[in-house]
């Protein structure tokens, strides 16, 4: 952290802070008094954040970084065991695609394994000693309703969220009892950039199933405290996780496969 920072504070590191979610957890650990590190590509964004930030009275440091590429994670890696502050990590940066498996680009989809998997497993294997050894911590883990979902167009998505529950709800077992909280942030449709990184016309979804970022964070946040492993932010969704566990396969792969179809014809009546 900068030479600035109050060292009595609590160290928050959040990747992909720079829009979306990952700003909206960084605005709210400010203000519950933790200092940040904030992780992401585009550093102007984050330099703005960090000013946005020290009006809190919190330091914010930036760490650019693209962390599909070995050496940046390898840099935040090292980051995280050199904070002795470090008390929350967010793994919280992804984005989406809707392409058909076999039709993609593999980099798209390798990038996506690196950064919904191969990154997290990282830095919380970098976060979690420190945090045993201290006798507490916590590490949220970004990940979807979408991993109880499976279906043409979000394949490497729905598998890499199904990897972050998992991952998340291993690791909630061996942490028992060590004072290190973990878990698995299931949002539905959020407010934020994703979907037009996605591409994805947003009005193609009723505006009932839409949640607003800063209420997810809350809920978050609020599961935390409460000890719950998996975060569904609202009754809705809850709901709906509960259908997708209890669902058919059959049903499941028909409900895929109509969606991604139904998505194809309205974006090739729009263009
Ligand atoms: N919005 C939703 O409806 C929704 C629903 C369920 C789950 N989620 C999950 O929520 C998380 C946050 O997404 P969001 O909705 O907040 O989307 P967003 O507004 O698009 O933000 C995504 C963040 O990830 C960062 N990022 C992307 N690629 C990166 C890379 N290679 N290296 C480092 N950072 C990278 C982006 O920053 P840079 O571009 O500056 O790198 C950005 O800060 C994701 O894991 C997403 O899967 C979102």
């Amino acid at each position: 952290m900068t030479e600035s920072s109050n060292n009595q504070r609590p160290v928050a590191l959040v990747t992909g802070a720079s829009a979306g979610l990952g700003s909206v957890f960084a605005r709210t650990l400010a203000k519950q008094g933790y200092d940040l590190i904030l992780v992401a590509r585009r550093a102007e964004r984050l330099e703005a954040l960090a000013a946005e930030l020290a009006e809190l009275g919190a330091a914010g440091e930036v760490c650019p970084a693209d962390l599909t590429k070995d050496a940046d994670l390898a840099r935040v890696e090292e980051k995280i065991r050199n904070c002795d502050r470090l008390t929350m990590l967010v793994n919280n940066a992804g984005f989406g695609l809707d392409k058909l498996f076999h039709e993609s680009d593999l980099a798209g989809q390798s990038a996506m394994a690196r950064l919904h998997v191969l990154a997290p497993t990282h830095l919380t294997h970098a976060a979690l000693p420190g945090m045993v050894s201290r006798g507490s911590g916590a590490v949220i883990n970004v990940s979807s309703v979408a991993a109880w979902l499976q279906g043409a167009g979000g394949v490497m998505y729905c598998a890499t969220k199904a990897f972050l529950n998992s991952f998340t709800l291993s690791l909630a077992v061996e942490l028992d009892g060590l004072g290190v909280r973990v878990q698995a942030l299931c949002p539905g449709f959020t407010y934020t950039e994703f979907h037009d990184v996605l591409g994805m016309d947003r009005k193609l979804v009723p505006k009932f199933w839409w949640l607003d970022a800063q209420y997810v964070v809350d809920q978050s946040l609020r599961d935390l405290k409460r000890g719950k492993v998996i975060s569904i932010p609202s009754a809705r969704y809850k709901l709906l996780a509960g259908v997708f566990r209890a669902m058919p396969q059959w049903l499941m792969n028909r409900m895929g496969k109509k969606r991604h179809e139904e998505l194809q014809r309205q974006r090739e009546k729009k263009a």
